[in-house]
């Protein structure tokens, strides 16, 4: 027999373990020491050069129903300082506040290169002081461009050897490329990052890593040495309009290494004309193509002292971009994982196929032994033909290989450092004798952003969605938020974007990422107040679809209700009024007609103009609702007018009062108009009908839209009642549906609901359909931002108990720590276990089944609702109330397990 709570134990203690609740140490009773610090949504960054930076941490408690009163910052220059518990850069004294998220720097300014160390401690709702958390640290970068003395240099490999006497206390080295960059001191790679630094607009900005380097260097001879990659900085001709790329001739590195002495003295390392440059293996490299590698070119000791570069020429300076050098402020890409091939196939004499069992971002690594000279060519695939051949039809011009020319001594191993591929299979060709399955061995590779979420329920199918999701969306962040991995875009096409952000906020930890990608969207900003479509641009309209344009506010607007991010609105705000501006000029009449995808990769085919026309209304009323968060009540007024006009001529262009329909009444033309709240209220009722009607008679429980309309759908039946509508859809395994991909064998999310595998577009890892996530997570698993509340502090837990669910789990590490939801059902027995952070609240919403009578429902062992009252008592719970049939609990902090039964 299926034990429902056992399995949601054992579960929930997986979850526990799987995303910690990282190094809380308890007191015997009351307030914890704060974790989780972080510094612009980070922990411990290096190079940060925001001028007041802001700082959040995670708050515990021993008991229920607890808030943070007040909080004490201390920064101090050293570690010494701060353990003493110093604070001579900022010691915030005691702040009467609940603030613990985005709390603002108010101390000393902050200098170049310097590292700081921090800790914060609270005081709880009785007054009582929490330990001090432990020690972190926040290290500035390069605050100025006068502070980088080198220049941009060009060459495939290069090399510079210095003295250095004296011992070395600090090194840091600043380093960037226009392509990537591999820095190597002493013979070894610096990091782990890859395919470093993110892709930009290179002209006007570019983003440097900050790596502590101090023991890389020794006292005597030290030898620095970078490979360079083209990256998005030189790929072009072939597939961008000249206007956009390639941006440069060839890839250049600026470096600037700074080390201090114990005595004092310091000296930098730059890039310049006193490098030297060489040919190094790597032949060819390209993103979409691929790397071509000759180890027999390569130069053993090339990165070490001591070797003999005279026939090395000088490298090249070159102008490089003039733009703004930033600090990369976000998780860097990384190999992530990596993953034996599930199997190998020999479809023809010499043609070896490995199966990795999964669709992947990344590239294999290589171990081979054979003759110099022999060529060993992999390529990369999402698909095989029914041979067993590999399928390359959908990867358009990218040629997507990578081919490897032995040196012949001993066993070799390769992996590429430019490029990647998003596969499951590789072909392998050319390799000396017969491959085994130790000869490949997988490398994920991604932007390494940190769990955040899961989710898990009863039904199977769900789970095999969620995976799906996850795999694309981490296979599409690669610096930016990407359409897909494996043909020649890879690109930042903004729909894609705004599409799937919520559900990528709930299942990663996204906030430093977005906050780089919105400074992206507004670097290509044009001078008219229009975006492109892909951010940074390379393909699309100019000036993009709306659906598209439209992520820059939502993605400013998702900051600011997942994180509480108020700096983001407020450095946006002036380009968003540009955007409104570009819009408004050309909405005649109100009415805004540009259009290209509409509603993208549909079904059913909903006119353009009347799709464009809803996001010009969603983005003015948004913009109005910043406007007002601001405090700039006057423009709030009166782009809250504009929306109200903008509302009544959609409302008299494409609303059909006699048919109940907008424009011609696909499920996306009505559910974008119900979800906006743009239906006259006497139509409300007959619009949804139109809706439900559509998807349950007209196309048998199945969805019509493209991407743009079902991420208005699935939330939008939720809120009209309908989960159990949106929740068919979800677990519907016929075409077309999520199931149906998962049936068909996809280990990632498609481009398109129809299985394709030709040459047209069909990518087989697109996030996009991927939006349905964060419905899993509200929905299903009832975690929901409070009424008027952002970044957590007022939760709304209200699962949606379906019928053919048994249970479903979901936690999200939010800003303010741990949100979780739990809840199983059986006949007569509801039970939902949830999980507050300390300093907030929520309200928490037990629906009984809608027959049961005599409800009464637990709190632990304690009746909290009987005879239809809320009984008092039990600590934490504050209040219910009746809302329905449902029972809604107001908590405080802390952990509670509801149970509810009745009688059917
Ligand atoms: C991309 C999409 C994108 C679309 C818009 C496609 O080629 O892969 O994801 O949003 O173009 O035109």
């Amino acid at each position: 027999m299926f034990d429902g709570n056992r399995r949601l134990q054992v579960m929930r203690a997986f979850v526990f373990l799987f995303l910690g609740s990282a190094g809380v140490v308890y007191g015997a009773e009351g307030p914890a020491a704060p974790t989780d610090l972080r510094c612009e949504y980070l922990s411990n960054p290096m190079g940060a050069d925001v001028q007041k930076p802001r700082f959040s941490w995670v708050l515990h408690h021993t008991e229920r129903a607890q808030m943070q009163t007040a909080y004490q910052i201390l920064i101090a220059g050293s570690a010494d300082g701060l353990a003493r518990d110093g604070g001579d850069v900022w010691d915030s004294r005691k702040v009467d506040s609940s603030d613990s998220i985005q709390v603002v720097y108010a101390g000393k300014s902050l200098s170049s290169g310097k590292t700081y160390y921090w800790k914060v401690r609270y005081w709880d709702t009785a007054g009582n002081a929490s330990p001090y958390s432990a020690a972190a640290q926040f290290e500035m970068g390069l605050l100025s461009r006068d502070e980088w003395k080198g220049q941009w240099i060009e060459g495939n490999l290069l090399r510079k050897e210095i003295d250095l006497q004296g011992r070395i206390v600090r090194a840091r080295a600043y380093v960037t490329a226009l392509g990537y960059y591999e820095l190597r001191i002493n013979g070894e790679k610096v990091g782990r990052n890859v395919l470093d630094p993110a892709f930009t607009t290179y002209p006007k900005r570019v983003l440097y890593t900050t790596y502590d380097v101090t023991r890389r260097l020794r006292s005597g001879r030290n030898a620095f040495g970078a490979m360079l990659g083209g990256g998005w900085a030189t790929l072009g001709r072939r597939f961008f309009d000249p206007e956009v790329g390639p941006y440069y001739k060839a890839p250049a590195l600026l470096l600037q290494v700074n080390i201090e002495f114990e005595d004092g003295k310091t000296v930098s390392v730059v890039s310049d004309g006193s490098w030297k440059a060489a040919q190094g293996p790597i032949v060819s490299d390209s993103v979409y193509d691929g790397e071509v590698y000759d180890a027999r070119r390569e130069q053993p000791g090339w990165d070490q002292p001591g070797f003999d570069d005279s026939t090395w020429s000088a490298a090249q300076t070159v102008e490089g971009s003039k733009g703004v050098l930033s600090a990369q402020m976000m998780p860097p890409i990384r190999v992530v994982d990596s993953m034996a091939p599930r199997s190998i196939a020999s479809p023809r004499p010499g043609v070896f196929v490995f199966d990795m069992g999964q669709n992947m971002s990344g590239w294999v690594q290589l171990r081979v032994q054979g003759p110099a000279g022999t060529q060993v060519t992999l390529r990369f695939t999402e698909l095989v033909y029914p041979d067993g051949m590999i399928n390359r039809e959908n990867l358009g011009e990218a040629k997507s290989r990578n081919i490897y020319t032995l040196k012949g001594q001993g066993e070799e191993t390769y992996e590429p450092r430019f490029t990647y591929h998003g596969f499951r299979y590789v072909e392998v060709t050319g390799f000396p004798g017969t491959p085994s399955l130790d000869s490949l061995r997988g490398r994920v590779v991604h932007t390494a952003v940190g769990a955040a979420g899961s989710f898990v329920a009863s039904k199977q199918i769900l789970n095999d969605i969620q995976r799906l999701i996850h795999w694309s969306q981490l296979t599409n962040l690669f610096s930016i938020p990407t359409d897909c991995d494996q043909r020649n875009e890879r690109q930042g096409w903004m729909g894609d974007a705004q599409a799937t952000a919520e559900e990528a906020m709930m299942n990663f930890d996204m906030a430093a990422f977005y906050t780089n990608f919105i400074r992206d969207i507004r670097d290509a900003q044009f001078p008219d107040g229009s975006l492109p479509d892909t951010v940074p641009r390379k393909y699309g309209g100019v000036p993009g679809d709306l659906g598209w344009q439209t992520a820059y506010p939502l993605l400013c607007w998702y900051m600011w209700q997942q994180y509480g991010d108020r700096r983001i609105l407020e450095e946006n705000y002036d380009a968003l009024k540009k955007y409104v501006a570009f819009l408004r000029s050309h909405a005649q009449d109100n009415v805004y007609r540009l259009h290209w995808e509409g509603d993208w990769v549909e079904l059913a085919h909903t006119p353009g103009d009347y799709i464009g026309d809803v996001w010009y209304y969603y983005d003015v009323s948004l913009f109005s609702k910043m406007a007002q968060i601001l405090g700039k009540s006057d423009e709030a007024a009166s782009y809250g007018q504009l929306a109200g006009q903008v509302k009544d001529a959609l409302n008299r262009t494409f609303f059909d009062a006699h048919t109940d329909n907008y424009a011609n009444g696909t499920q996306t033309a009505n559910a974008m108009a119900l979800f906006l709240d743009l239906v006259p209220k006497e139509h409300r009722e007959a619009v949804q009908r139109r809706l439900t009607d559509d998807i349950v008679y007209g196309h048998n429980t199945h969805l019509t839209t493209g991407f743009i309309g079902v991420k208005f759908l699935m939330p939008l039946l939720t809120s009209l009642g309908r989960s159990d509508l949106a929740y068919d859809l979800a677990v519907q395994t016929t075409y077309p549906s999520w199931g149906y991909m998962v049936e068909r064998g996809a280990t990632t999310l498609w481009e398109l609901w129809q299985d394709k595998a030709g040459p047209a577009m069909n990518s087989h890892d697109h996030i996009m359909f991927g939006s349905v996530g964060a419905w899993f997570y509200n929905a299903l698993g009832g975690i929901n931002l409070g009424p008027e509340s952002v970044g957590y502090q007022r939760i709304r837990i209200a699962p949606q108990i379906v019928e053919d669910l048994h249970w479903a789990s979901a936690s999200v590490e939010t800003i303010r720590g741990t949100v979780s939801s739990s809840w199983s059902h059986s006949p007569g027995v509801i039970t939902l276990d949830v999980t507050v952070p300390v300093s907030s609240d929520a309200q928490v919403v037990v629906p009984p089944e809608a027959q049961m009578t005599d409800v009464v429902i637990r709190e632990g062992d304690r009746v909290v609702w009987e005879n239809g009252r809320y009984v008092s008592g039990d600590p934490g719970v504050k209040a219910a109330t009746q809302d329905g049939k449902k029972v809604v609990f107001q908590v405080g902090s802390g952990s509670y397990s509801f149970r509810l039964t009745g009688s059917e």
